[in-house]
């Protein structure tokens, strides 16, 4: 009889459990975070590798960390609590406004450039999940090759490999647009920049969501619009009751909106709503601005559709870019104007001819031929941890009575804090301690939100973490005072 198999010590897997738990508890390795593999492991401690496993079994089973494939084992973020407690919907008034911004949005986007900073203020993404050395690689290749001739003026409508690319993908989403109907932009805002102005004259009136992101109300202040915030639900994004309501009583020459992971509210509009929406824009031939930068950083199995997949009209003008996921300094967009398209080819042509060559094809072919879908996998996992690893944070460390919404995609977070806390108090405070935050104020021009922030979990490591942890408790502080 062969001897019976010695199983690895309970007491041991347990006593290493044990402390792997109370370290993970203690912050030591904070959400998103790898275990030191089982080879390191058994360096460090002497244990054989099947008690490691069981250890890390352990932890598994009781919900405090997760296997990647090929990867390792990897701390889960702690569970929000049933039901989360969420910010309140937002109620801007419903009029007009010149918009109107300060220093604050100068000072805020100068501190993103610092690199000392903690970037909470910001919608920058991870720079450890870009795939700066794959770009890198391909650039390099390009380069060199006699194919591609990219030392020339580009054409207004961009390179013809990365329209086929976007409209492939486009095809995917149920959403055909043919490669010719594209144009490659400088990012999204140049997008939307165009947008507006092949839809509005100066002196106009836009709809927005209410909070938006404040680089769009830069936007339409720099065309000369005036805007009119709409209340916007963190979960379903824009109150098509208002919104209908406007523009029975408004002038509304368009409607801008981010139906994918909002920014900063990160809701996400049903298919049904994004159809509603369309139908009801169409019905006062009213144009959708449609700002799709988050879309493809979906938490979920499949990213949201888009609003543009209703439009029968040519009224829906599809604008995003690579900022977020592949590469923000290559600044590669693109836009899908539908009936406006002339105008804006037009417009490109007028203002700088084209987008650069060659950030455009290293681009094309990482999407074609750079596992971008599996890359995507791996950011959308990654992001997902971080924004639930941050939600938590927030609701551990900040004032009692602190709401935080808890996104399905994107990285931001939109945060309500009890109304005795400024933000802006807040902003101030946190710069004093190497933090940077986004206040609330920069999010609408009607001066709402003073005592919400919107923070960036793009950066939520373990440094971001105590950061996190400093922040709570200057809100605290300011809470105590107010
Ligand atoms: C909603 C939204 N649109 C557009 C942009 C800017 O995009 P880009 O850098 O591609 O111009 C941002 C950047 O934060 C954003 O959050």
């Amino acid at each position: 009889m062969s001897p019976a198999r010695k199983s690895p010590s309970p007491a041991l897997y347990e006593q290493l459990a044990a402390e792997l738990r109370a370290q993970i508890e203690a912050g030591a390795y904070p959400a998103g975070e790898r275990l030191p593999s089982v080879r390191q492991m058994r360096q460090d401690r002497g244990l054989s590798p099947s008690t490691i496993l069981q250890a890390y079994r352990q932890l598994e089973d009781a919900g405090l960390i997760e296997a990647r494939p090929q990867s390792g084992y990897y701390v889960r973020a702690r569970p929000l609590p049933h039901p989360p407690p969420e910010p309140e919907i937002s109620a801007p008034p419903l009029r007009p406004e010149n918009v109107s911004m300060d220093e604050l949005m100068d000072r805020v986007l100068h501190e993103a450039t610092q690199p000392h900073l903690m970037q909470f203020g910001t919608a920058l993404p991870a720079p450890d999940l870009l795939p700066t050395r794959r770009l890198d690689r391909i650039l390099v290749r390009i380069a060199r090759q006699d194919r591609y001739p990219w030392n020339v003026y580009a054409t207004p409508e961009g390179s013809s490999e990365l329209r086929a690319q976007v409209s492939r993908r486009l095809g995917r989403l149920n959403c055909p647009v043919p490669a010719e109907d594209l144009l490659i932009t400088n990012g999204c805002m140049e997008a939307i920049h165009f947008a507006l102005r092949a839809v509005c004259r100066p002196g106009d009136l836009v709809a927005v969501e209410s909070p938006t992101y404040f680089g769009l109300l830069q936007a339409l202040e720099a065309e000369g619009l005036n805007t009119l915030e709409i209340p916007t639900h963190h979960r379903d994004g824009i109150s098509l009751e208002a919104l209908e309501f406007a523009l029975e009583h408004h002038p509304i020459r368009a409607v801008v909106a981010i139906p994918n992971f909002q920014n900063p509210l990160g809701s996400c509009m049903p298919d049904e709503h994004k159809r509603q929406l369309v139908d009801l824009l169409a019905r006062y031939e009213t144009p959708l601005i449609e700002d799709d930068i988050y879309g493809e950083l979906a938490f979920g199995e499949r990213r949201p559709g888009l609003a543009r997949t209703y439009d029968r009209q040519g009224l829906v003008l599809t604008c995003s870019s690579f900022s977020k996921d592949i590469c923000p300094s290559f600044r590669v967009g693109w836009i899908a104007a539908g009936r406006y398209r002339g105008r804006v080819a037009q417009l490109k042509m007028v203002t700088n001819i084209g987008t650069a060559i060659l950030p455009q094809l290293v681009i094309a072919e990482f999407v074609e031929n750079g596992g971008y879908d599996n890359y995507l996998r791996g950011i959308r996992r990654a992001y997902a941890q971080k924004v639930a690893h941050m939600a938590r944070a927030v609701l551990d460390y900040f004032p009692a009575g602190t709401r935080v919404t808890t996104p399905q995609g994107g990285y931001v977070l939109w945060v309500q804090m009890p109304e005795a806390v400024d933000s802006l108090a807040l902003y101030q405070l946190a710069l004093e301690s190497g933090i940077t935050l986004a206040p609330g104020r920069m999010f609408s021009a009607t001066g709402k939100y003073a005592s919400y922030v919107r923070l960036n979990a793009a950066y939520m490591d373990f440094a971001g973490q105590r950061a996190l942890q400093r922040l709570g408790e200057l809100a605290q502080r300011l809470n105590r005072r107010g």
